[in-house]
């Protein structure tokens, strides 16, 4: 398999990506914790990227996807749907963004937001090629602090995140809804005003 990490910065890019888009975020039906109690409709998904790359002229967000070839994947897709191929036979195994903070006290800083992969396509490093891609992005624009929030229980998303030097900086105990179930929101910064803090990664997609 071989992936291309790619920022999303034209407008018209956007429509072609809906469907692919969407369909990676069906994997909330399938438990995937990303904000959603369901997924969100064709209409939501391009409503956000439109924000994003509508944002991302004027440094206020970025959007990164990847695009792997589908020549090896292993084992099943689990559940969730698979990805369909786009026109040039590659397929999205991957999205994530970061937006600028609206509040104006706030504005120097971002929150990492929806980093997803299929499942056909997880633990082959794409999540983190991502989360990195979108980390160097942040501090290309001069973000100062990036935050995120993950669910308690999505230990592969913090461990993830703990590698590229995020830190736990707050937890709200049973915070996060899902029907009757209630799981930690638990907060995570990397302060981009010091030197990049990661202890391991850098190894791209494999
Ligand atoms: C979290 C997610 C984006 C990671 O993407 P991925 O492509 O599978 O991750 P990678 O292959 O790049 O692995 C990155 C790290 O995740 C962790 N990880 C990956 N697979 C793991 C597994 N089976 N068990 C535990 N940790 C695992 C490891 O820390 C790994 O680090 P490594 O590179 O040193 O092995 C992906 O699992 C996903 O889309 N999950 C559902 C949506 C979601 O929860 N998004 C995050 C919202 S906060």
């Amino acid at each position: 398999m071989s992936v291309r990490l790619a920022e999303v910065t034209d407008p018209a890019e956007i429509e072609a990506l809906v469907p692919h888009v969407w369909r990676i975020f069906q994997m909330v039906s399938t438990g995937a914790a990303l904000g959603w109690a369901v997924p969100p409709s064709q209409a939501e998904v391009r409503e956000l990227l439109t924000t994003v790359v509508e944002g991302a002229a004027v440094s206020e967000a970025a959007l990164l996807v990847a695009y792997a070839s589908d020549d090896d994947v292993v084992g099943p897709a689990g559940l969730d749907a698979a990805p369909m191929p786009l026109a040039d036979g590659t397929v999205l195994a991957g999205i994530g963004y970061w937006r600028r903070y609206a509040r104006q006290t706030h504005r120097p800083h971002a929150d990492l937001e929806r980093v997803a992969v299929p499942a056909g396509y997880q633990g082959r490093g794409i999540g983190r090629a991502i989360t990195e891609g979108l980390v160097a992005s942040a501090r290309k624009a001069g973000i100062e602090v990036l935050t995120l929030d993950a669910r308690g229980d999505n230990e592969r998303a913090l461990a993830l995140y703990r590698t590229l030097g995020f830190n736990e900086y707050g937890r709200l105990i049973d915070f996060v809804a899902v029907g009757h179930l209630r799981y930690d929101k638990v907060l995570y910064a990397l302060d981009l005003r010091r030197p990049w803090p990661r202890l391991e990664g850098g190894r791209g997609p494999r």
